[in-house]
């Protein structure tokens, strides 16, 4: 090769080289800005994107993208915490303070008196952390045993082992088949039942029918019902719309979030939905599952 061949050469090289590191400067600058937001504290703080419209400039909305997801989900755990271990704290210190009066004046207290107390405390503890369990397991995306259930029948199973404070009106077809765990889904059942008895002023209704490639479980009741700017808040962990009443009651505001999670984690949905009345005073609350059919 001539010595101006290899000079030649060596100046595209040269050239291409000098144009890559124009064009990797913005990525490189987004580099250390992700190393200085590795080391930071603050985490709101973002990488610049570059005013162009081309790949740099693409790839640094993206990283942002995820550090935003990153700081949404941090933020979800750290609310998570803080409020179960507030739950957590009520039965705990009610469970103190029984204890410490009894202890101050053994000869005072009634003893049966103090331990039922006691016990609905623990009970309430209980109920809390086999929640907290639960969507821990859910979360993690554990997957139980599937078996092919009749949806009627295991509502006609979890109705018959309660006792609702008001009358409940069930109007259950059996043979509906759908694919899942009747642990979970006896689970969310109780949960919804549950619900409805304690807010029910007069009646429950349940049904369970097919609509089109679907099963649906409806249970309503007579109560309050909910608002509907609140339909969708109420799933929410820890969620109650009046919590003076549901403290007296027990509720912790996880019920609905598990049982959300559990229809999700069956390919479903639930949702709380209008009750279809149309007289003006209408009430009452509409919790509908829809879980797909089992395909044969
Ligand atoms: N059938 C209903 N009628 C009226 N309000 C309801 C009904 N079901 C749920 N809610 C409202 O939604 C809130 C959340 O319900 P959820 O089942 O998650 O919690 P909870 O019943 O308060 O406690 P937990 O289920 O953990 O014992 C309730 O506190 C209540 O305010
Ligand atoms: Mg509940």
């Amino acid at each position: 090769m001539s010595a101006l061949g290899a000079a030649g050469l060596g100046l595209t090289a040269w050239g291409a080289r000098r144009a890559a590191e124009r064009a990797l400067r913005p990525v490189a600058a987004a580099e250390a800005e992700m190393a200085d937001i590795c080391e930071a504290t603050d985490a709101t703080r973002r990488v610049s994107v570059p005013p162009t419209d081309d790949v740099p400039a693409r790839l640094a909305a993206r990283v942002n993208g995820v550090l935003d997801r990153l700081e949404r989900s941090a933020r979800q755990r750290r609310t998570f915490l803080t409020d179960a271990s507030h739950e957590l704290r009520t039965p705990l210190t009610g469970l103190r303070t029984r204890i410490e009066l009894a202890l101050a004046a053994p000869g005072d207290a009634d003893l049966p008196e103090t331990l039922e107390g006691a016990l609905h405390d623990v009970e309430r503890l209980h109920r809390i952390v086999d929640d907290l369990l639960a969507l821990a397991r859910l979360d993690a995306g554990e997957e139980p045993a599937l078996e092919p259930i009749d949806i009627g029948a295991l509502v006609d199973a979890e109705i018959a082992v309660r006792t609702p404070p008001v009358p409940l009106n069930a109007k259950v077809e059996t043979g509906i088949m759908v694919e899942g765990n009747p642990i979970r889904l006896g689970r969310l059942l109780v949960n919804l039942l549950a619900n409805a008895e304690r807010h029910a002023a007069g009646s429950i209704e349940v049904e369970v029918r097919t609509d089109g490639p679907e099963a649906v479980v409806e249970v309503c009741d007579d109560g309050p019902g909910i608002p509907p700017a609140e339909r969708d808040r109420i799933f929410d962990r820890f969620t109650r719309l009046d919590s003076a009443r549901s403290r007296v009651d027990g509720g912790s505001g996880l019920g609905l979030a598990v049982a959300r999670v559990i229809a999700l984690s069956h390919g479903g949905s639930l949702y709380a939905a209008d009750t279809g009345r149309d007289d003006e005073h209408a009430t009452g609350a509409r919790f509908v599952l829809r879980l797909p059919l089992l395909r044969r």
